[in-house]
């Protein structure tokens, strides 16, 4: 097995990390409600909860919080970002927000009151913005690319959207009845799995065709871009910022959350090519965030920001990030576990479904695993799965999402390649006997579409 490159950066600051014992760990998942969000991060041994917002900031990024000019309007700190933005990305217009889930409000929404349209079909939706779209009494559709369903099948870009099922949804709903056609990039929900620009191409091909907005989720471009450069040859001599710009040269409107690709610990960002558009958002932008030269951040925050933007697209860091990720995969591939193939850019994911055939889906697999996990180890993930994702019909029915999956998210620059070791050997041992993987019930959830798995208080189930 190739273990990652050489770390490209020294680690200059530590928090120590401590292991509970075993009956410990089970007094506070019993305490936590089964619900590994709702442990404390100082019970946690290894957390691979998210690869949001839990990244290690350069020295670089720690000086720029320094120079943070905190003016309410016209601050330097939004100047260095709004350039940087646009020189990384090649979009013009940008406004900051707290986070992704703001520039998700405000954009989706507002298109969909623009246009009067209430479907949304995606490559498949993210938890927060699905959440969005259905409390704004949207629909959003997945439409994940056939490979992507066979989580052994070794394609090179298992994110993709189906564009024949895109193009049947449009003439069966009819295109004015289509909010907007959305790429997240790259595609969390299903495995981490980079887009292609041939596929997001001819899905602007379809968009203008019908007259409907091209919408990008962007928060782990870098990421893709770098997948872009190792799986098609046609961009292995381009570099990462060609890249960048080729594969959002497509998109009218993109969200971000810079607590991914943007190396912070916070923070996001809408950007459209659109000026009237840009308007409208701005306004709801100083209503819902803050001004438009800070929304809702520090000036210091916009400058950790705009130093973090430059560093992700080295093609040094993306090697090492992207190997690491997969060197966890391939540990846990070598020992038997059943892993989304090939592996993604920022997470491995296990096939919930496949490593528990035992647990029905209504007893939450992915979620039962994580919990399991937690206990025989202190290591946190989070499951993706019908806990997050599944739906009730209006005649009552269940629908279930395409994928149930624990995923193991490797925050930047934070953990090393012998902690991956430690998590790879004990999800292997967990699952030597799946049997002691028991399944999970509702005991409560709130009433807020698309956002119980972060808040459910769970038991075991029988
Ligand atoms: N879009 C995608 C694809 C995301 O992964 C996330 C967050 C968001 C939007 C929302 O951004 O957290 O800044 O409000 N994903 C995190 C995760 C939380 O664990 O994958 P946010």
């Amino acid at each position: 097995m190739v273990k990652p490159p050489v770390e490209p950066f020294m680690i200059r600051s530590v928090a120590p990390i401590k292991l509970l014992p075993r009956e410990e760990r089970l007094r506070r998942l019993e305490e936590a409600w089964w619900n590994v969000f709702r442990l404390r991060s100082e019970d946690v041994f290894i957390d691979l909860l998210t690869d949001s917002g839990t990244g290690a900031m350069s020295v670089y990024q720690w000086a720029a919080l320094m120079v943070g000019d905190e003016a309410y309007a016209g601050s330097r700190s939004w100047y260095r970002f709004e350039e940087t933005v646009r020189e990384v990305l090649g979009v013009d217009y940008v406004l900051p927000v707290h986070q992704g889930r703001a520039a998700e409000r405000i954009l989706y929404t507002t298109l969909m009151e623009r246009r009067g349209a209430k479907v949304v079909p995606a490559n498949t939706h993210f938890d927060t913005g699905r959440a969005v779209i259905l409390n704004a009494g949207g629909e959003p559709i997945d439409l994940p690319t056939p490979e992507a369903r066979d989580p052994h099948l070794r394609h090179p870009f298992k994110g993709n959207m189906d564009l024949d099922a895109l193009e049947s949804l449009i003439k069966e709903r009819g295109p004015e009845n289509i909010a907007f056609i959305l790429f997240v990039v790259t595609n969390n929900t299903a495995g981490g799995q980079p887009v292609s620009i041939d596929n997001i191409k001819a899905a602007r091909e379809i968009a203008d065709k019908y007259g409907i907005p091209l919408v990008m989720d962007i928060c782990r471009f870098a990421e893709n871009a770098y997948l872009i450069k190792e799986r098609d040859p046609r961009y292995a001599s381009k570099s990462i910022p060609e890249i960048v710009k080729e594969m959002l040269k497509y998109g009218d409107h993109f969200i971000m959350s810079a607590k991914k690709d943007g190396l912070a610990n916070i923070g996001g960002f809408i950007a459209t090519r659109d000026q009237d558009l840009y308007e409208e958002l701005a306004a709801r932008v100083v209503l819902e965030e803050g001004f438009i030269t800070y929304g809702g951040l520090a000036g210091r925050d916009l400058e950790a920001i705009a130093q973090g933007l430059r560093e992700v697209i080295d093609e040094d860091y993306l090697k090492h990030r992207v190997e690491q990720v997969r060197y966890l995969g391939e540990l846990l591939l070598e020992r038997g576990v059943p892993v989304v193939e090939p592996i993604g850019g920022h997470a491995v994911y296990v096939d919930a479904a496949e490593a528990l055939p035992h647990i029905p889906r209504d007893k939450f697999p992915a979620d039962a695993l994580a919990a399991h996990l937690y206990l025989e180890s202190g290591v946190r993930a989070v499951g993706l799965g019908a806990l997050a994702f599944a739906r009730e019909r209006e005649d009552g029915a269940i629908e279930y999402p395409p994928f149930e999956y624990l995923r193991l998210a490797i925050p930047r620059r934070t953990y090393t390649n012998t902690q991956l070791e430690y998590v790879a050997e004990s999800l292997a041992r967990l699952l030597e006997d799946p049997k002691k993987v028991k399944g999970l019930k509702i005991v409560w959830q709130p009433r807020v579409k698309g956002v119980r798995h972060f808040l459910a208080k769970l038991a075991p189930a029988d």
